[in-house]
């Protein structure tokens, strides 16, 4: 029987490619990075299979590009804000993603970028390293605490809960907002259910951890930033255009808040010359919340698998979009 043909549109840990490459007829993407959008649109001509990663935008006309074989897409991420799910599901192509393994991995970062933040850990690496430390100053590289401050969490889906439990450690009060009230989490954690106002205004730290969809693009917009607190910091490793990035810019260089720690920006990467980087209260990540060596790994493992079970027909073991599934009479 002829092998499934597959086209993986970036390089991944080599036992993902082994699987692959054991049972599909595989084209991987041979160099470090995304493909241009004219190469991606070539490659996938006449593929069953597709796996992809949150860069990859796969939209009507990558689908059109592909069709008619293709069966399965597998986004390699637990967000999918780069896929026409409705497109997808309307040609009843199921959608795989990787939730649940990068949870824990995206909450340390999230807690780092609060540390760093709030200490300047950053500010003071690049004063020693130029040579700028000379000695030992009581008023020098002062920040704030973070033990028994205020957290603001946006978003109390599983990061966030992982973050409000780091948060708890430290002797932190938190407020949450999301648009489910979880008593579970006011139980567990004391977290205190607020309005997004509320939040804003009475956070020292605020992070976000919402999915991006039409209600959260620019939900952190010049009016908003307004009601937060002038020593507060904003913390983003959710999606960059959650937050106006113009308005943020110009709130961090007025001093509106105390800073910044942003692992998502818009766009992404940031060029050079953008104006955040000029500032010096705010730190930039490039996109690593689920970057770890154990949790790429087992994201790629649940990107693979979901790939393979699509290829064989049968229900991805994390999809998107079951309802495809409603329709095509699949178990
Ligand atoms: C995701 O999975 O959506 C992250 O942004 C990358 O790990």
């Amino acid at each position: 029987m002829a092998k499934a043909r597959v086209y993986v549109a970036r390089q991944l840990p080599a036992e993902a490619i082994r699987r692959i490459k054991s049972s599909c007829d595989a084209a991987v993407w041979e160099r470090q990075g995304p493909s241009t959008r004219r190469v991606l649109l070539q490659r996938v001509k006449g593929i069953e299979g597709l796996l992809c990663t949150i860069s990859e935008k796969v939209d009507a006309e990558l689908l059109d590009a592909a069709a008619p074989d293709l069966r399965v897409v597998s986004n390699l991420g637990v967000g999918f804000d780069n896929i026409d799910v409705p497109e997808l599901t309307r040609r009843g192509i199921p959608l795989g993603n990787t939730p649940g393994v990068l949870t824990e991995t995206t909450a340390d970062l999230a807690f780092g970028l609060i540390i760093a933040a709030s200490r300047r850990l950053v500010e003071g690496d690049r004063r020693v390293r130029a040579g700028k430390w000379r000695f030992w100053d009581i008023t020098g590289f002062l920040g704030e605490d973070v033990h028994d401050a205020t957290i603001g969490i946006i978003g109390m889906g599983k990061i966030g809960t992982a973050v409000a439990r780091r948060a708890k450690g430290f002797g932190m009060r938190v407020l949450y907002h999301d648009l489910v009230r979880r008593r579970d989490v006011e139980a567990e954690l004391g977290a205190v259910f607020s309005s997004l106002e509320g939040l804003l205004s009475e956070a020292d730290f605020v992070t976000i951890h919402a999915d991006l969809n039409q209600g959260t693009l620019h939900l952190i917009d010049a009016e908003r930033i307004r009601l937060m607190k002038r020593n507060s910091i904003l913390v983003n490793t959710a999606r960059g255009t959650i937050v106006d990035n113009m308005a943020l810019f110009k709130a961090l260089k007025a001093r509106r808040i105390r800073g910044a720690a942003l692992d998502v920006t818009d766009p992404e990467p940031l060029p050079r010359d953008h104006p955040l980087l000029g500032l010096d209260n705010v730190l930039v990540t490039p996109h690593i919340g689920s970057a770890s060596v154990a949790t790429r790994s087992k994201m790629a493992e649940l990107a693979v698998n979901n790939l393979l079970a699509g290829l064989e027909g049968k229900r991805l073991p994390n999809c998107v979009n079951p309802e495809v599934y409603v329709r095509n009479r699949l178990a």
